[in-house]
């Protein structure tokens, strides 16, 4: 066959088709295990669609979600000290980049230490990475902004063949929303993928009071439950699955014992989905939920633990005056 042929016959368009067929394939593979387990789950990985991710960006700047501004307040403090404990000419990795939104701060004070810099943004979402390069261009003309899409959770490759010193930055608490021995796994490869002398800064978010966690996962105005439910629209975008929205709840508790607010949707009544994608009926109870998922809140101890079980060493911390939030250097 002749290459032209496959322009004539409609190659690209069978190209974009595929390409969806593939990103749908992968959510019904993350989708198949939870909903047929009980209790059902899904994974919190599919929140961030381009809908979900939008979202989070709103909770955000929600009042009553006082863990961006808070860890912002901390850079905005503290961003001279943290680089330069961190060392000189650094190169910056973000995992979980998202729209980059905190990091800015940090790249501000790079650039006044160092004249070029070079920022390698990760994120499974093409759209927020988009968006992070387009301000980052326009604000930073000194610094090259090299976007990798990728889910950073099995440790990304291409961080082996960066030169010079390293600081990967991983922040906003994402490490909360993995259990515990993931969570170290997760920091484990991420460790493999750097050098003797790389650091690590962490943001976590500290256990405190339930009065002040719960409404930071159950606003009133009902953004959090939004973004909680896109879990479940997106299952009826992509899968075309017909799960009823407004027949499901968005639930937040405080697990004390386990040091995590737990995340639910909760079928407000007996009810059945069917998701064609993977032929599978759904039926719920009233009252039963499926986990979204967990954010863990650590004391200095718990961080202590998996950065020391995970082949990092904890070298600094800072926090913001109450103690909501801390950001943690650790060294390889
Ligand atoms: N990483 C965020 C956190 O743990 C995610 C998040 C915020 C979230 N609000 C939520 C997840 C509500 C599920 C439901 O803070």
């Amino acid at each position: 066959m002749r290459a032209g042929s496959l322009w004539e016959y409609g190659w690209p368009m069978a190209t974009s088709k595929q390409m969806q067929f593939l990103a749908n394939e992968a959510t019904a593979l993350a989708a198949r295990e939870g909903l047929s387990a009980i209790p059902r789950w899904l994974p919190a990985k599919l929140f961030y669609d381009e809908v979900g991710s939008a979202l989070f960006e709103q909770i955000t700047e929600l009042p009553e979600y006082y863990l961006t501004r808070t860890e912002r307040a901390i850079f905005e403090s503290y961003a001279g000290e943290i680089l330069q404990a961190a060392g000189p000419s650094l190169t910056l990795v973000e995992l979980g980049a998202g729209t980059a939104s905190k990091t800015c701060i940090l790249i501000e004070e790079l650039l006044q230490r160092q004249s070029r810099g070079l920022f390698y943004p990760i994120d499974v979402s093409p759209s927020a990475l988009q968006a992070a390069v387009m301000q980052l261009g326009r604000q930073f003309p000194q610094l090259r902004v090299n976007p990798i899409i990728a889910d950073y959770t099995g440790g990304v490759e291409a961080l082996n063949r960066i030169s010079g010193r390293k600081l990967v930055l991983y922040i906003g608490s994402s490490i909360g929303n993995f259990e515990p021995d993931e969570s170290v796994r997760v920091l484990r490869r991420i460790r493999r993928t750097l050098r003797m002398g790389d650091a690590l800064l962490l943001g976590a978010d500290f256990a405190k009071s339930p009065k002040i966690l719960l409404p930071a996962y159950d606003d009133p105005r009902g953004v959090t439950a939004a973004f909680n439910k896109n879990i479940l629209a997106r299952l009826n975008r992509e899968l075309d699955a017909d799960f009823d929205l407004d027949a499901f709840r968005h639930v937040a508790l405080w697990n004390k014992r386990c040091s995590r607010m737990e995340m639910y949707l909760e079928s407000e009544c007996p009810q059945q989905a069917f998701v064609p994608a993977l032929d599978m009926d759904v039926e719920f109870g009233a009252g039963e939920r499926i986990h979204t998922e967990n954010s863990y809140k650590y004391t200095m101890g718990m961080i202590e633990t998996i950065l020391r079980e995970s082949g990092f060493k904890l070298e600094q911390s800072w926090r913001d005056r109450q103690k909501w939030f801390g950001v943690h250097l650790a060294r390889v």
